[in-house]
């Protein structure tokens, strides 16, 4: 076996990536590195400082400031921006609303994946994002392009704000899906496609067991018995 195995899993905002891979890294005994929490934590330096999160000009700049930590906290991966810790305050609906932006500039975008690929290289890893098995890491041992149906996707969220106590209204939050998928597949710079040798789990109508499950099979055929 080799000495570092990295896990690709792609797909759409709320078709479970996060929930799963966090699963299966944990099962697999792999370190679990969410890119979106990147791309966010950035976001919300840029609004926190009244920067345009539409000139990369002016986002730049935040990043190198950026210092992301991730500290195990009662089974969590807690983020930490610059020493405080962010874990809810990368996940506001104005963070949500200006992440796309932010993520769509080129300069931007090459910065993280040296640094997405540097946190891969230190050990097995599960990565989740959009274009991990893409650009990331093209050579990753397993690929999963993981999708859910827009109408799911938008019950999963509404179901999570409403058991968080969240003021949440479904048909609001199906058409922000819908506009955040646009975005970030019709992007300029690696826009969120299927790598041609992914696996596509649709998990519309998968638990989150199921899934986790699928993947571990994979890992098992892929890695553990080549
Ligand atoms: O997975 P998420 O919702 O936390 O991701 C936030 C945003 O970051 C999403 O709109 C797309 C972008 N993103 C990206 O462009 N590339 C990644 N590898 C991960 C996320």
């Amino acid at each position: 076996m080799k000495m570092t195995v990295s896990i690709a899993i792609d797909g759409p905002a709320g078709a479970g990536k996060s929930t799963v891979a966090k699963k299966a890294a944990y099962l697999l005994g792999y370190t679990y590195i969410d890119t979106g929490s990147m791309y966010r934590a950035l976001t919300y330096l840029v609004l926190k400082n009244q920067a345009d999160p539409e000139k990369e000009e002016e986002v730049l700049p935040f990043l190198q400031d950026l210092e992301i930590e991730w500290k195990q906290e009662e089974g969590e991966n807690v983020i930490y921006i610059n020493q405080h810790e962010a874990a809810a305050a990368i996940r506001t609906p104005e963070v949500t609303a200006n992440v796309s932006a932010v993520s769509a500039h080129p300069i931007i975008r090459e910065r993280m994946v040296d640094k997405q690929r540097e946190l891969a290289a230190a050990g097995c890893a599960v990565l989740d994002g959009r274009d991990i098995g893409t650009t990331v890491l093209p050579n990753a041992e397993v690929k999963i392009f993981m999708t859910a149906s827009v109408e799911e996707r938008a019950r999963r969220r509404h179901e999570e704000n409403t058991a968080k106590g969240t003021a949440s209204e479904l048909e609001t939050i199906q058409k922000e899906i819908a506009e955040r998928d646009l975005r970030d597949s019709t992007r300029a710079v690696s826009p969120l496609i299927k790598a041609d040798d992914a696996l596509e789990l649709d998990t519309t109508n998968l638990s989150i067991d199921e899934a986790v499950e699928q993947i571990l099979e994979l890992v098992k055929e892929r890695v553990h018995e080549s």
